[in-house]
C-alpha cells in the first residue's frame, strides 16, 4: 500500500520534539512491512543542509491560490532513506526561517497560511507524483489535509479515494486562528459552523481534522481515554467522544537505532544491563558537561530534558525546588521555552551552584549524555499524550520519575521493593506535594544499590520498539482503504 506522510517535523531534517522522532522513525518500519511511504515535509532553512549538491525539482512551481494572490511552491525531491521517499515544499518566503513555528515562544503570524499552503501543496503535489491509499497526517500543521480532502477537493477524481488518518500527537496544540482564515485559505463559508471547523469562534485546524478524518489515532491508550474527558480534552472532548468509535490508541515506539546505550555515539563509555560499568563514566562526563564535577558519587543525579511548556509541570517542580535543594541531590536540566520556566531553571541553577546546573537551549547529543549519566529522569506532566524520553530513560537504566498521565502512566510501572517489580515512581495528583513523596521514594530506593540495580535492569530489558506499533498502523490503514473503496 502507498501512504503518504505529510509532517512539519522529522528527524534528522527538522524537530522541536517527539513528533519529529515519530515521523523519522515510523516510514522505514513501514517500508519493512513492505508498504510505500512517502514524506513531505516543508522546507525549512535548518533542512536546507540536508540537500546534497544541486536540488533536483520533482515539480517547479505548483499554484496556491489565495484570495487576492497566488503563491508558486516547488517540490525538492529529497531522495530516498532507508526506502523512504521524501519531497521538501519549497516556498521561501513562508518556510525559509529560522524557526519551525515561531521565535521566542510565540507564534509566526501567518502560521494559518504558512500551513494553509503546505498542506494544499501536498495535496496537489501528490496528484503529479502519486496519490497515495492513505494520508497519514500529523496535529494541527497537517490537519487542513482531511479538510480540504472531503470539501474543496471532494470532486477531484484524483483524489477522493484516498482515506486520511489524523495522530493527535498533542491536543494542546489547536491551530487555532480568526474566522476570516475561511476565506484566506479559500474555504467556502458555510465550513465555518460549529459542527465542523469553527470552535469559540476561531477557525480551529485541529478541530476540521478531527471531523473530516476517517480514523483517528492519538499517542497512547490512557491519552486515547483522556481526551475524551473535559480534563484532558482541550475543549474538543466532546468532538473527540462523538468520534470515539474511529479513535486509537497507538503506543509510540522509540528508534533503538539512535537511543541505545550500547551503541550510542555521543556518549563517553557504553554499557549494556550485563555490564553497566560504562554508565558511570557517562555519569562523569556529564556532571563535567554542567559543570558539577564536585557532586559526590553518593549523590543521585536527577535529569531532565523537555521543552519547556506549562504541559511539562515545572510550575510543581518550582514549588518544590526550595525543598529538593536541601536534600542530598543533583539536578541538570536541559531545557528551552517559555520565558518563565527558563527563568526558573537559571535561577535556581544560579542559587544552588556546585548541585543544580542548567543549560537553557536545544541540544541532542547533551540530551542523550542526560538520558546515560543521571541516574534519575523527572517528568511531572500535567498531560504527557506518550513522551518518549522515560522510554529512552528506561533502555539508559535511568530511573523514571513521573506524573501518572498519558503515556508515562502507560509506560511506567511503580517499583515495588518487597518483590522487585516495576521500572520507576509515580505519582498521581497534580500537586507538588505529591511530586516531591516520588522523588523521596526514588531516592530512599537509591539507596540499597543492589536493588536499584535490579530496577535500572528492569527497564532495561523492555522493549518498545517499533515494530509492535508499525504494525498497528498498518492495520488502521488497511482499515481504512478497505472503508473508502467499499
Ligand atoms: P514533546 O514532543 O512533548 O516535546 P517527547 O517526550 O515526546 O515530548 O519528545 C521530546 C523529544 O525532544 C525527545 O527526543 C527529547 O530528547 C527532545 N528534546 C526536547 N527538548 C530538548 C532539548 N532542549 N535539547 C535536545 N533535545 C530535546
Ligand atoms: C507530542 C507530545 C508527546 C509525544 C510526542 C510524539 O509532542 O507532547 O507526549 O511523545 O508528541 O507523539
Amino acid at each position: 500500500m502507498h501512504i503518504v506522510f505529510a509532517a512539519s517535523e522529522c528527524v534528522p531534517f527538522a524537530k522541536t520534539g517527539g513528533l519529529a522522532d515519530v515521523v523519522g522513525a515510523l516510514p522505514p518500519h513501514l517500508v519493512k512491512l513492505g508498504h510505500e511511504v512517502t514524506v513531505y515535509l516543508p522546507l525549512y532553512a535548518r533542512v536546507r543542509p540536508h540537500i546534497k549538491g544541486e536540488w533536483k525539482y520533482a515539480a517547479r512551481s505548483i499554484t496556491i491560490p489565495f484570495t487576492y494572490y497566488n503563491r508558486f511552491v516547488g517540490v525538492v525531491d529529497g531522495g530516498k532513506r532507508d526506502g523512504v521517499q521524501y519531497y521538501f515544499v519549497d516556498c521561501p518566503e513562508l518556510f525559509d526561517r529560522q524557526e519551525l513555528y515561531g521565535i521566542r515562544g510565540g507564534d509566526y503570524p501567518d502560521n494559518a497560511e504558512r500551513f494553509g499552503l503546505f498542506c494544499r501543496a501536498v495535496l496537489e503535489a501528490t496528484k503529479l507524483l502519486g496519490v497515495p491509499q492513505v494520508f497519514h497526517v500529523h496535529d494541527w500543521q497537517t490537519a487542513l489535509i482531511p479538510i480540504y480532502l472531503r470539501t474543496v477537493y471532494a470532486a477531484d477524481p484524483m483524489l477522493n479515494h484516498a482515506g486520511v488518518v489524523l495522530t493527535i500527537h498533542n491536543a494542546g496544540y489547536q491551530g487555532k486562528f480568526p474566522p476570516s482564515t475561511t476565506e484566506q485559505l479559500l474555504f467556502p463559508w458555510d465550513l465555518f459552523t460549529l459542527d465542523k471547523v469553527e470552535q469559540f469562534n476561531d477557525f480551529n485546524f485541529l478541530k476540521g481534522g478531527l471531523v473530516y478524518s476517517d480514523v483517528l489515532t492519538t499517542v497512547s491508550r490512557k491519552y486515547a481515554e483522556e481526551i475524551q474527558t473535559a480534563e484532558f480534552g482541550e475543549r474538543l472532548d466532546s468532538v473527540l467522544r462523538g468520534r470515539a468509535a474511529d479513535l486509537r490508541g497507538i503506543l509510540n515506539g522509540v528508534d533503538y537505532a539512535q537511543w541505545d546505550p550500547a551503541t550510542d555515539g555521543n556518549l563517553a563509555a557504553h554499557y549494556t544491563p550485563e555490564n553497566l560499568a560504562g554508565k558511570q563514566e557517562c555519569r562523569a562526563d556529564l556532571l563535567h558537561a554542567f559543570g558539577l564535577e564536585k557532586v559526590a558519587a553518593s549523590t543521585p543525579v536527577i535529569g531532565i530534558v523537555s521543552r519547556f511548556a506549562t504541559q511539562k509541570g515545572f510550575d510543581l517542580v518550582e514549588q518544590i525546588a526550595a525543598k529538593l535543594s536541601d536534600r542530598d541531590v543533583a539536578v541538570v536540566a536541559l531545557g528551552s521555552g517559555e520565558p518563565v520556566y527558563e527563568k526558573f531553571f537559571r535561577d535556581w541553577a544560579f542559587w544552588n551552584k556546585g548541585n543544580v546546573a542548567a543549560q537553557i537551549r536545544y541540544d541532542d547529543a547533551l540530551a542523550h549524555k542526560i538520558e546515560a549519566g543521571a541516574d534519575m529522569f523527572l517528568m511531572p506532566s500535567k498531560y504527557e499524550p506518550c513522551g518518549l524520553n522515560q522510554i529512552y530513560s528506561l533502555k539508559y537504566g535511568t530511573v523514571p520519575v513521573v506524573r501518572a498521565t498519558g503515556g508515562l502512566d502507560d509506560t511506567i510501572e511503580e517499583w515495588n521493593a518487597e518483590q522487585g517489580t516495576g521500572t520507576g515512581f509515580k505519582f498521581y495528583g497534580y500537586e507538588a506535594a505529591d511530586l516531591l513523596a516520588a522523588i523521596d521514594r526514588a531516592l530512599d530506593a537509591f539507596q540499597n544499590k543492589k536493588a536499584w540495580k535490579r530496577l535500572m535492569r528492569n527497564g532495561m530489558a523492555r522493549n518498545y520498539s517499533w515494530e509492535q506499533p508499525a504494525r498497528e498502523y498498518a492495520a488502521v490503514y488497511e482499515e481504512v482503504a478497505r472503508r473508502r473503496v467499499s
